[in-house]
């Protein structure tokens, strides 16, 4: 007698999804994928074709009346709050790729509304499921590095090309999934488009999950190139504590060149590097002793396989949130304060945990 299963419902079978979510549940044993939605009624028949996804609608909604015990949405950034709130207001679990929302007070919503419903919310981060991730942050919690006084990240991506609208290579067949991102997902300011809301949702997000750090004064700049969204950003902030941290972003790297995703967190005890690209982590302690992490293997490099995985086995009781929807909070409100910095030159505050 198989195991008990989640009945899964998929919002959104777009580049990412058939890419990362679709194969990943599809070949899940403890997913059971119930139905499909998505508004291209094309895409919608033929992902529930190429995954074997017995029914497929064009509006979420009859895909909720099914009543589905988990929601993975993976849609455009202007369209997660909507689609967020029917789910959970559907009596489901819900994971929602990155950023969870746009607009904070969206964000405190839904994460009130699970809450209140006892629900689990998740975030579609893969950073914070790496092994270096999961160990770093512990060894953070443990004290070891002591009190965390300074960060920093540096993350360059290859993205400029979808800010100008031009996805194409990302369809192609030999990159996996079934078709390319909408061209207006992430060019578009008015879907949430642009480095700050696609990338630095990453960096910061992985910085906030492995030093428990809350920004209270952001400061920012940004660069938009020849598009009509920011390409590169410069975030300053400092917490109530007085720890101060800079992120910094660019979507300039051609494809020709390696991403940089680089990390560095001071303590008062020491303090560690992390390369997500490189999958290296050292810890360097102020009694002079440096300890070096086993560098990653190539299947443990960004597990994007693992965020819809854990959304089932957390319903399933196997193991709790990972990257949950009050990290997607603090990162939607941190991301919203340096668009504001960047857009006014003025110092944005962030009022305390409520
Ligand atoms: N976690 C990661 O590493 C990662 C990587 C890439 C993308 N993403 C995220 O995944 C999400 C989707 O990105 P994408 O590139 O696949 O987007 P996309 O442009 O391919 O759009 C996804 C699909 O959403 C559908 N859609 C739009 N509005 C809808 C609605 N109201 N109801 C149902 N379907 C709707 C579109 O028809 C499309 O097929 C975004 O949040 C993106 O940031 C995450």
């Amino acid at each position: 007698m198989p195991g008990k299963r989640a009945r899964v419902g998929v919002i959104g079978a777009g580049w990412w999804s058939t890419f990362a979510h679709l194969p990943s549940l599809s070949s899940y044993p403890e997913a059971e994928l119930i139905g499909l939605a998505d508004a291209n009624p094309e895409k919608a028949a033929q992902a529930a074709e190429r995954f074997g996804v017995p029914r497929y609608f064009t509006d979420h909604r009859d895909l909720l009346a099914l009543n589905p015990d988990v929601v993975l949405i993976a849609t455009p950034h202007d369209t997660h709050y909507q689609l967020g709130k029917d789910a959970l207001l559907a009596g489901a679990d819900v994971m929602i790729e990155k950023p969870m929302v746009v607009d904070p007070a969206h964000g405190r919503e839904l994460v009130a509304i699970a809450r209140e419903r006892a629900l689990a919310l998740h975030v579609g981060y893969p950073y914070p499921y790496m092994r270096h991730s999961r160990l770093l942050r512990n060894l953070i919690e443990s004290g070891d590095l002591g009190d965390i006084l300074f960060v920093s990240s540096l993350f360059a991506t290859s993205v400029l090309s979808f800010y100008r609208g031009d996805t194409a290579y990302a369809g192609e067949p030999e990159a996996g999934a079934m078709w390319a991102p909408g061209t207006s997902t992430y060019s578009d300011p008015a879907h949430g488009g642009g480095q700050m809301l696609t990338q630095v949702t990453h960096s910061s997000s992985l910085l906030f999950f492995l030093t428990g750090l809350r920004p209270a004064d952001i400061q920012a700049f940004t660069g938009n190139l020849d598009t009509k969204v920011d390409v590169w950003d410069a975030v300053n902030f400092r917490t109530e504590s007085g720890a101060c941290g800079s992120v910094a972003s660019t979507g300039t790297v051609p494809n020709t060149q390696k991403v940089i995703e680089e990390y560095r967190i001071f303590g008062s005890k020491g303090h560690a590097a992390l390369d997500t690209s490189k999958g290296t982590l050292e810890i360097f302690f102020n009694d002079g002793t440096i300890r070096k992490e086993t560098p990653l293997k190539e299947n443990e490099f960004y597990p994007m396989h693992l965020t819809s995985r854990q959304l089932v086995d957390t319903y399933l009781g196997k193991s709790p949130v990972h990257a949950s929807g009050d990290l997607g909070l603090l990162t939607v409100e941190f991301l919203a304060a340096a668009i504001e910095s960047a857009r006014t030159g003025q110092v944005v505050h962030l009022p305390g945990e409520a």
